[in-house]
């Protein structure tokens, strides 16, 4: 799989992935309530990118919050942000993580399974690293609800590079399954993720997707020909300013069962 490099993308990941208040405070909402009611929550948001979600997790709902990801450009842009230093940053690879076993209540991915070849070791990763009763959360566009936003329909060539590699609901359901996760169940939210259109036009011009910095740019650029002329013709449409996005949740059972442990 050809791999988007965090490496560059770094610089204009904030400004080209808008995360207005409400959406933002949304999402936190959601969050908390599948999280539920616990004393102290040990929490890991890995692939955390520039700790959009970090952040204000660490912020405005207590937990005690690890950010985890590959690139140290995107972790150093996350490390200055204003309360940056209320996360614990970790250089990790998602596949290989070096935390000991039973060490959080939750693990919560975004936009991030699409980006690795082997997927089920990370499903596989977080259930060893999460405690007993703890939660699983992944949050992403499904293959399903993408491939007819505007990133996929104006750049057709998205759409090859992501039926390749991004999951279904379906698919997610199934990997949670297989690495041995209960209580599995997905809620698809719509999320008004801009404001106008002409800002998601600008937005794609910034390739503020990972598959559209792997197009080449004769194909961004007819792209955006055709992205404007669409927006000229229907700038009102809702279309433009709308995003469906999964979020798939699973619990570690609180006592595994054993089969034939009475046996000896
Ligand atoms: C689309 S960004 C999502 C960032 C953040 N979760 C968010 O929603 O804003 C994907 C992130 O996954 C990270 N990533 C990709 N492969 C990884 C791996 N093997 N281990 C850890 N992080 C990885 C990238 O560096 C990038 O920061």
């Amino acid at each position: 799989m050809r791999k988007a490099d965090y490496g560059r993308i770094a610089d204009t990941y904030d400004a080209s992935r808008p995360l207005f208040e409400e959406v933002l405070e949304l999402w936190i909402t959601i969050i908390s309530e599948r999280v539920g009611p616990r004393q102290r929550v040990e929490f890991l948001d890995l692939g955390c990118g520039t700790g959009r979600f970090s952040i204000p997790i660490a912020t405005r709902l207590g937990y005690s919050v690890t950010g985890a990801d590959n690139s140290e450009e995107m972790l150093e842009k996350a490390r200055n942000k204003e309360d940056g230093d209320r996360v614990r940053w970790s250089m990790q690879d998602a596949t290989r993580l070096s935390c000991p076993n039973a060490s959080f209540d939750v693990v919560f991915m975004s936009h991030l399974l699409h980006h690795l070849d082997e997927p089920l070791d990370v499903v596989g990763e977080c259930i060893r690293v999460l405690r007993p009763g703890g939660v699983i959360l992944n949050r992403y566009g499904p293959m399903e609800d993408i491939r007819d936003d505007p990133e996929h329909r104006f750049f057709p060539g998205s759409v090859e590079i992501d039926e390749a590699r991004t999951p279904t609901v379906k698919q997610v359901e199934e990997w949670f399954r297989v690495a041995g996760f209960n209580d599995i169940s997905t809620d698809v939210i719509a999320q008004q993720t801009y404001r106008t259109a002409e800002e998601r036009l600008r937005n794609a011009g910034l390739r503020c997707t990972s598959v559209l910095t792997l197009l080449d740019q004769p194909a961004v650029e007819e792209g955006l020909e055709a992205f404007r002329r669409y927006v000229s013709d229907n700038p009102d449409d809702p279309w433009l300013l709308m995003d469906n996005i999964a979020l798939t949740a699973g619990r570690k059972t609180e006592k595994m069962v054993i089969e034939n442990a009475d046996r000896s």
